[in-house]
């Protein structure tokens, strides 16, 4: 398998994209520590693979420097390394415009979708520079490019992680540690699944996925199967990439 012996720790684990990535992982050989603020979903996650002997829920909030430190020691202690890291908690805004935004939804915002993946970063690549070799996968966003798929902080926020990804791939490249961005478009996940209720559906958004070449939101399933070949070693000449997986949303 791909990923055999590796050890994975994925970030919002506990639901969608999060979630497919942890089996995926999984399913291909890794040992994966599945980390989402709630505890809950990361053990629901957990239970869904199937040896869960390879696999531990941590509750983690990604904004929280000593939960953080905490997540990679936990990682190290149970499986003694860590290969793969994939930052991919996120939290959307509610397309809220600057001049609504509150400096607490601000720095909520900032502080999972780019502090947290900085500070995850921070934590791994020393064991990962020691040992020679890592690869760490950041969710971006369509709105890593382009205005409109959220708010002011949530666009900032996914500009940030394209940047946080060219940084890392440059300074960490050549000391084995490969670092790429994932750019999904709209995917069917928890954080939009309101869209497909009555009261929150929004014509704008649905005009525009059925206006794309594929003409349909993607699965997690998709996200997930890019980020295992990220992770896998037929990547190894891959450093500070971002991959757009959007159905062509963005090719307009
Ligand atoms: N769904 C989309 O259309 C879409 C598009 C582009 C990018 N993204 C990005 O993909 C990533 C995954 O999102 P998803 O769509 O699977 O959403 P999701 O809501 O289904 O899953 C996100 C998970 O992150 C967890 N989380 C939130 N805050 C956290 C924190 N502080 N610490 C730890 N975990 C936390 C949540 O509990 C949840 O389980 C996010 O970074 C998101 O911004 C989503």
């Amino acid at each position: 398998m791909k990923l055999d012996g590796r050890i994975a720790v994925v970030t919002g684990a506990g639901s969608g994209m999060g979630r497919a990535m942890v089996q995926e992982l999984h399913a291909n050989g890794a040992s994966v520590v599945a980390v989402d603020v709630r505890g809950d979903a990361a053990e629901e996650t957990v239970s869904l693979v199937k040896d869960a002997d390879h696999a531990l829920a941590v509750a983690a909030d990604v904004s929280r420097r000593d939960e953080v430190e905490g997540v990679a020691a936990a990682a190290i202690d149970r499986f003694g390394r860590i290969d793969l890291l994939c930052n991919n908690a996120g939290v959307l805004d509610d397309y809220t415009p600057a001049h609504e935004t509150s400096d607490e939804l601000w720095n909520r915002v900032i502080g999972i979708n780019l502090t947290g993946a900085f500070m995850f970063a921070r934590a791994v690549v020393p064991p990962m520079m020691a040992q020679g070799k890592g690869v760490i996968i950041n969710t971006a966003s369509i709105s890593s490019f382009v205005a409109g798929g959220g708010g002011a902080a949530y666009t900032a926020s996914k500009h940030g992680i394209l940047g946080l990804t060219k940084q890392l791939a440059f300074d960490y490249g050549k000391h084995g540690v490969r670092v790429n961005a994932i750019c999904p478009g709209a995917i069917h996940t928890g954080m939009t699944n309101y869209l497909f209720t009555p009261e929150g559906r929004n014509p704008h958004v649905d005009a525009a996925v059925a206006g794309t070449p594929a003409g349909r939101w993607g699965t997690p399933e998709e996200i997930a199967h890019l980020a295992l070949y990220l992770a896998s070693d037929e990547a190894g000449f891959i450093h500070g990439a971002a991959f757009t997986i959007d159905g062509g949303w963005l090719l307009p």
